[in-house]
């Protein structure tokens, strides 16, 4: 008996040399459990790793401020450095990133890695559960079925306004607005047809404990300065993000949609950006944006407020084909814009042509306007602003309204050109043909008259002809040159553009007399 209970402990304590022998050789490095980050670099924002083992072997997840929980791929130990990838969206080129945890005899890891344009390296110890209580990530509810909405009554034609980014970015603050509703006014935009006064990413604090999103300091009464901008005849706009972060870093919208629709609606704001960034990391198909974008066109809807509401995904998922349907007014369907001859002409000429889908209550858009922040030259400008005009887009301005030149002001405010943004036909003018760096673009209009435009895409003056094709009228027809602001001969004869400039005609039937 004592022999073979003798056999037995033997046998048990080479059992647990067994188990503990891969351990030992790890010298001491125990991964598992969950550790956390005090200086935790602002992008993306990792709080916490959580490491288990299990029956596939080490598995784990980061919790970051961006993205929520980002799962841990290919852990694998050797010595003291844990090794795995994490899926980096946003970056075709390089979808997955490596990342690498080092553990220290003195209890602290090393966490370095990245996600998109974000490289940390940040110091962690071992977290408590309290730690573990208060960084978890909570998933947000269920995103609703998809769904149509029926159409209202906004939007009847592009929205004109002004919005902070392009210029300011995200130092804006509540007397910087007043200032642009103020010289809306007094610079003659407002009553040109600007409306909207749109506070895009930089106005948001914390939420309270009742999860009401409060506005950051620099934004003291969101309510009052709503009540400032509709004074003045103006209306106010506010920007969110379906993600837990919008794109400038400030708290997002995520799990918190219809509260925030209702904070909204109850501060009087007329217009919501919904901003997709860190939204991408959680809404990566079609049909999760969609969800997520109706998510929100319901709770503006369900305020009993008219909200224009601006989707903003970049034209993903082919969104003019459904962004009218998850309530949405405008759509973006590029990238960011800036203000150079560039980006705005591949926007404007090659990235927007989604034609049929514009049309009274929805539009595309191809993002802001850069008018005015002095990047392009005066030929540029009135290229951007036709551009435009001709495709129906709107109209929202970039620059700081309280110093322009006449010529910014003017172009801005010149009443032919946005009667044919404004136009209630609402068609998307488009190309109708091009040779030798010259673009002929057609938009008819209401009355049955017909924008055309004569874009010069090169940088050496360019003579062209409009030719009676180009407006599609047969008959008899009065041409006049909107910029030059004078009337030509019959059918336009030879006309000298600009380099990287536009010749804006307006032709219209003349009817012939009894
Ligand atoms: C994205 C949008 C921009 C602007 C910024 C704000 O880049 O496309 O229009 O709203 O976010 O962070």
């Amino acid at each position: 008996m004592r022999a073979t209970h003798r056999r037995g402990i033997l046998a048990c304590l080479f059992g647990m040399l067994a188990v503990f022998a891969p351990i030992a050789a790890m010298a001491g490095v125990r991964p598992t459990g969950a550790w956390v980050f005090d200086r935790v670099a602002d992008y993306p924002g990792v709080t916490m790793m959580r490491v288990d083992r299990t029956g596939h072997g080490l598995e784990g997840r980061l919790t970051s401020r961006w993205y929520g929980d980002i799962a841990m791929r290919n852990v694998a130990l050797h010595g003291r450095t844990l090794h795995f990838d994490t899926r980096n969206i946003n970056d075709r080129d390089r979808p997955t990133r490596h990342w690498t945890a080092t553990f220290d005899p003195a209890g602290g890891v090393l966490l370095k890695g990245g996600i998109w344009h974000g490289d940390i390296a940040q110091h962690g110890r071992r977290g408590t559960p309290r730690n573990v209580r208060t960084l978890t990530f909570r998933p947000a509810a269920p995103l609703p079925p998809l769904a149509t909405l029926p159409p209202d009554d906004l939007a009847a034609t592009p929205p004109m306004g002004w919005s902070s980014w392009n210029r300011f970015a995200d130092k804006i603050d509540d007397s910087t607005i007043r200032a642009m509703a103020d010289a809306l006014v007094d610079s003659g935009l407002r009553d040109a047809g600007y409306l909207y006064v749109n506070i895009d990413d930089g106005w948001q604090g914390v939420r309270g404990p009742d999860g009401v999103l409060r506005p950051n300091e620099r934004f003291p009464d969101m309510k009052a300065l709503a009540d400032y901008v509709h004074a003045k005849g103006l209306k106010l706009g506010l920007y969110t993000s379906p993600g837990p972060r919008t794109c400038a870093g400030y708290e997002g919208s995520y799990g918190h949609v219809a509260q925030d629709a209702r904070t909204f609606a109850d501060w009087g704001v007329d217009y919501v950006k919904h901003d997709l960034c860190s939204g991408e990391w959680f809404y990566d198909t079609a049909e999760g944006v969609k969800q997520a974008y109706l998510a929100m066109g319901q709770a503006l809807r369900a305020t009993g407020r008219p909200i224009l509401y601006s989707l903003c995904e970049y034209g993903r998922f082919d969104v003019a084909n459904w962004g009218r349907s998850v309530g949405g007014h405008v759509w973006r369907t590029t990238g960011d814009i800036t203000d150079d001859y560039k980006t705005m002409s591949d926007i404007g000429f090659e990235r927007n042509p989604r034609f049929p889908h514009a049309g009274p209550g929805g539009w595309n858009d191809p993002d802001m306007l850069e008018v005015g922040n002095g990047g392009m030259s005066r030929d540029e400008y009135r290229t951007h602003m036709t551009l435009w005009a001709m495709q129906a887009a709107p109209l929202i301005m970039g620059h700081d309204l309280r110093h322009m030149t006449d010529e910014t002001r003017d172009l801005l405010a010149m009443p032919t050109l946005i009667a044919i943004d404004q136009d209630r036909l609402g068609e998307q003018g488009r190309r109708v043909r091009r040779a030798d760096g010259v673009e002929i673009w057609r938009k008819r209009l209401a009355d049955g008259a017909v924008a055309v435009a004569m874009f010069n895409r090169t940088t050496d003056p360019q003579s062209a002809v409009s030719m009676p094709d180009d407006s599609g009228l047969v008959g008899p027809v009065r041409v006049r040159d909107l910029f030059a602001n004078r009337n030509l001969d019959q059918g336009g004869g030879a006309l000298t553009i600009a380099p990287h400039g536009v010749v804006l005609l307006r032709v219209e039937p003349v009817m012939a007399s009894r």
